[in-house]
């Protein structure tokens, strides 16, 4: 069995170290020092190296030790994934191109001929985080207002379209939401591969769309037992429905020689968390059932690194430090790859890794903990315990 990892890219700039919280690789924030992109030369006047350029960067370096693609995250205060895919698809050679998408906020029939047309350029490059939001203040900056159910229902049928348009001439569907009359790709387009769905989302109205839709179901880590009853219902609900279903994890590392040397850095990381990103992640408001999971581990409440420890190698406080997710692993490289074993024993078959600054770690993680997967982990994880 093989197992697909991929890397993240951050389109919403980087931290040049994770004990830095400031974005300050990208020109989200003021430029001051450690600012790569846009880099300053003389006079400080800007030297034409674009973020995209630094995005690049990445994508390469993630390219070239062994990642299959990255996941090109979209939130109100991202870059847009469809403007940056086939920018890097340009600049790499194999690597794929995860869009994270809303489907709501695209017409299905103009996205199934996007996508194809993307599909035709890049040589079957694309796939999709098919996201449904969080509700809140971030989903009518979309100007979406459907509650949170709708949502997923309004997801599914857009799913329907989508692979209805893809699959032949004649299309018509009448749903709820969308109503579509004798569509279909032109026969060109059509021939193209219908791009990977993977699917997030932690509610019931998820895991019900997901055993439908998805070729994978993708979730952030949580707790193993938690993760591994997750991965349980939704395959259960796929296989009820005749298909089988395959799963993921999005992952954050912090990998280092030795754990001693990985803790290092997540305590002075955590050290540097100000009471304003405190604030920020208690004031969140949203309906989103994967984010109330992760907020379960209260990382806004800590006051030393230790008492975010949930498991060995496991640490709950991720988000203070670079946003997303609150738990991530912290560990030895042998550590960090045993982890990721005892995932694949307990269901994944993909994962998304991403490490702070992801450039340098795209290139610590494939070259110091990916060789090592599946040598000796069981050892490891009893030495750990
Ligand atoms: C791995 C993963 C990646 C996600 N990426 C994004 C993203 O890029 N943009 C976004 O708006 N939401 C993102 N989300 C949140 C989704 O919109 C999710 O569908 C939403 O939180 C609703 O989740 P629920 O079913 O758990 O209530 C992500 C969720 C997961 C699990």
């Amino acid at each position: 069995m093989s197992i697909d990892f991929y890397w993240r890219l951050p389109t919403h700039g980087c931290h040049s170290s994770i004990h830095r919280g400031s974005y300050d690789r990208g020109d989200w924030s003021p430029p001051g020092p450690h600012n790569i992109a846009p880099g300053f030369g003389r006079d400080q006047e800007e030297d034409g190296f674009a973020y995209i350029d630094h995005l690049a960067e990445i994508a390469k370096a993630a390219e070239s030790v062994g990642f299959l693609g990255g996941l090109i995250p979209s939130f109100p205060n991202t870059d847009d994934p469809w403007v940056i895919s086939p920018l890097l698809a340009r600049e790499t050679k194999s690597f794929r191109f995860m869009i994270a998408f809303q489907p709501g906020f695209g017409n299905p029939v103009h996205t199934a001929r996007a996508t194809a047309s993307l599909q035709r350029a890049t040589g079957g490059r694309t796939l999709f985080n098919i996201i449904t939001g969080g509700g809140g203040p971030a989903q009518l900056w979309w100007g979406d207002s459907f509650a949170h159910d709708d949502r997923y229902g309004r997801t599914s049928e857009w799913l329907d379209v989508f692979r209805g348009v893809w699959s032949g001439e004649g299309f018509s569907y009448r749903g709820r939401f969308y109503q579509v009359d004798g569509a279909g790709l032109p026969a060109l387009l059509r021939e193209e591969e219908f791009p990977e769905l993977w699917f997030s989302g932690s509610s019931e109205a998820a895991l019900q769309v997901a055993s439908k839709h998805a070729d994978y179901y993708l979730s952030w880590l949580e707790p193993f037992d938690q993760l591994t009853d997750k991965f349980a219902k939704v395959k259960e609900r796929t296989a009820a429905l005749g298909g089988e279903q395959k799963c993921a994890v999005r992952v954050d590392l912090v990998a280092r020689p030795t754990e001693e040397e990985a803790w290092r850095d997540i305590r002075i990381g955590f050290e540097n968390v100000t009471d304003a990103t405190r604030n920020q992640w208690r004031g969140q408001a949203t309906d989103s059932v994967g984010a109330a999971r992760q907020a379960a581990l209260r990382p806004t409440e800590a006051r030393r690194y230790e008492d975010l420890i949930v498991a060995p190698n496991l640490w709950g406080g991720f988000n203070l430090l670079r946003g997303g997710p609150a738990l991530g692993i912290v560990g030895s490289y042998e550590q960090c790859a045993a982890r990721l074993d005892e995932l694949i024993q307990r269901g994944a078959d993909g994962f998304i890794l991403a490490g702070t600054p992801h450039l340098e770690e795209a290139w610590r993680i494939g070259e110091e903990v990916l060789p090592l997967l599946g040598r000796n982990a069981s050892s490891l994880l009893q030495a750990a315990e």
